[in-house]
């Protein structure tokens, strides 16, 4: 069973079509991102996958369920980061997340688990409107996290914050995949930073789904570098074998891995390469998602 799945989707808004005949998965325990400039359809998509809209045509299935049909049902297993959203100001944050809790069927155990993992746990006694940008975002992810779900949708989470802001939110993200073990699903237009986040990807261009599918895959569709992270127990041995291989371009030797940058749509051959010669493990650690993105406009054009 996927996390979410679109087939064939259409969503109208009176005589234009935000979404046309999208189509594509997600399977689970992935970060995914949605990817796309403004206009392209990232929050229609993600409202018709919380049940928030109804398509016009085709269908949606979130972690098995239709979220329209069966709204409360999928709600249940969902956490949702909506695009600009909206807290009552001169409430405290606790009374907030614990209403919220409630809501969920949970208390405060709950608040506590959802504020430790967000770094929240200082402003429990503040005001929702004395809060900063990168804080309210915060605020936003641990009202996602409540009830535990097995699925995240964040709209542009890192919208309107400053670098250092951005960078936090990103890595808090990024952990939460890896301790709470849920699939998450990031809408965003800004690439670079996300590809050190994501390790999925969909892009969408005006209603139209351009392609979609795990980074390795797309970096080998698309003909762009990625960079390996090799795990091996000698590294300076794997590095020397490694260097003489046409299809890699830089080494660079850490205790217990290597990051190999390798040429354009060839990683798959590096990572053969590696294993055969005694790597334990080989991870992709990015692709250029900027240079991927060009690609995939390019092709699909
Ligand atoms: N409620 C609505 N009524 C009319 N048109 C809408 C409505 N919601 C979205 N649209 C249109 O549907 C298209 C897709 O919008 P959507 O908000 O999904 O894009 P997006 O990818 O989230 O963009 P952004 O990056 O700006 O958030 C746009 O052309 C938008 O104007
Ligand atoms: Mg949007």
């Amino acid at each position: 069973m996927d996390a979410l799945s679109f087939k064939e989707v259409y969503k109208r808004f009176g005589a234009t079509y935000a979404l046309h005949g999208v189509t594509f998965t997600i399977p689970r325990k992935v970060v995914a991102g949605l990817l796309g400039p403004n206009g392209a359809g990232k929050t229609t998509s993600i409202k018709l996958a919380v049940g928030l809209l109804k398509r016009n045509k085709g269908e949606v299935e979130v972690l098995g369920f239709d979220p329209w049909r069966e709204e409360v049902k999928a709600r249940m297993k969902i956490g949702v980061l909506h695009e600009k959203p909206v807290y009552p100001p001169d409430v405290k944050v606790s009374t907030l997340l614990l209403h919220l809790a409630k809501l969920r069927g949970s208390d405060w155990r709950e608040v506590k688990r959802v504020v430790g993992i967000t770094g929240l746990k200082e402003y429990l006694n503040i005001k929702v409107k004395a809060l900063s940008r990168g804080y309210l975002q915060r605020l936003g992810l641990a009202q996602a996290l409540l009830g535990d779900p097995e699925l995240l949708l964040l709209d542009e989470p890192t919208a309107n914050l400053d670098p250092i802001a951005r960078m936090e939110i990103l890595e808090l993200i990024k952990n939460l995949q890896k301790e709470l073990n849920v699939t998450v699903i990031i809408s965003s237009h800004i690439l670079p930073e996300l590809q050190r986040v994501c390790n999925y990807a969909v892009f969408i261009g005006a209603g139209r789904i351009l392609d979609y599918g795990s980074m390795g895959d797309l970096a080998s569709r698309y003909g762009v570098g990625a960079i390996l992270k090799i795990y091996t127990v000698n590294p300076r041995l794997l590095a020397s074998s490694l260097v003489q291989e046409e299809y890699v371009e830089a080494v660079e030797i850490h205790d217990s891995f290597l990051k190999v940058r390798t040429r354009p749509g060839h990683w798959r051959y590096v990572e053969k390469k590696a294993l055969e010669l005694g790597a334990e493990r080989v991870e992709l650690s990015t692709a250029k998602l900027e240079e991927m993105y060009k690609a995939v406009v390019k092709y699909a054009a």
